[in-house]
């Protein structure tokens, strides 16, 4: 019998299943939905946060959160993944004027555009293909700045005390953690030499498997920062997990699987309905 043989490592998944959602707040609901929603394309949630104090914003299976406060600004840029990004470049030429006088920006890039969101968070929207597996729709990744030598230690902290899979490589004289999230996401660390703002609280939501074991590391070394219920807790800190030297401030909101929304079915539409070019039936985004 032929016996092939595989790489199995490849198929292993770490203790973080699961990237759910980005939370950065905004000051101007109307102008985040003339962003999010009418120039990405996205959906915003119609049975959560509905009001003007907060907003969520459906992207496949995870979500922005977008509280209405002083604006959070994350270092580095957000990966997006959008179905059809022609059809983005226009969407985004028709907010143009709506935005004026904002940070609001978009280029078309080698592989990818990248939109400016109207406070300066950065996005990289990419059309779907191999590097991003099934996803259509969605975040594929979250890349943080950190300060220099930092990456090392942060790649530690993932393996160590996250339990996730996480590498530690050099990419053009960067120096870039990657750490695995599922299947198909990744949460990136890039050093930077540049002078990076102080943190503002922006945060990401993960679905772990093994809950108790980071932060029972994270509680001894008083680094939970919330224990919001049975299902979630905060820590903000990431630390050396050798030396205990804090190395970057990034929040997790870290849930456990049995978190209600774990599995969260999230509402999509298609953004290329228009009452110029409307397909009766086709409202909804299909993967
Ligand atoms: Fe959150």
């Amino acid at each position: 019998m032929n016996e092939m043989t595989y790489d199995r490592a490849t198929q292993d998944v770490g203790n973080i299943l699961g990237m759910e959602h980005v939370n950065v707040t905004v000051p101007d609901p109307a102008l985040a939905l003339t962003f999010y929603v009418s120039g990405l394309g996205l959906t915003r949630d119609p049975y959560m946060m509905v009001g003007p104090e907060n907003m969520w914003i459906n992207v496949g299976q995870q979500q922005f959160h977008l509280p209405t406060r002083e604006p959070q600004v994350f270092t580095g840029s957000i990966g997006v993944v959008i179905p059809d990004v022609e059809a983005l470049q226009l969407r985004l030429k028709r907010v143009e004027e709506r935005l004026a006088g904002t940070a609001f920006s978009w280029s078309a890039e080698n592989g990818h555009v990248a939109v400016t969101c109207p406070w300066g968070n950065r996005f990289r929207c990419y059309a779907p293909g191999p590097q991003f597996g099934e996803m259509t729709l969605g975040i594929p990744y979250v890349e943080i700045s950190v300060k220099p030598g930092t990456a090392e230690g942060i790649s530690q902290f993932y393996l160590k005390v996250m339990q996730a899979p996480a590498s530690f490589t050099q990419e053009n004289k960067e120096a870039v953690t990657r750490v695995r999230v599922g299947g198909g996401q990744e949460l990136r660390f890039r050093e930077t030499t540049e002078n990076l703002p102080a943190y503002d609280g922006h945060h990401i939501a993960v679905y772990i498997a093994n809950f108790s074991a980071p932060h029972a590391f994270l509680k001894h070394r008083n680094l939970i920062t919330q224990e919001s219920d049975a299902h979630q807790y905060r820590f903000q800190t990431i630390i050396n997990p050798w030396t205990g030297k804090p190395l970057c401030e990034l929040e997790h909101e870290v849930r456990s699987l049995y978190h209600p929304m774990y599995g969260r079915e999230m509402v999509n539409r298609n953004p290329l309905q228009r009452i110029t070019a409307y397909a009766r039936g086709r409202d909804a985004f299909v993967q």
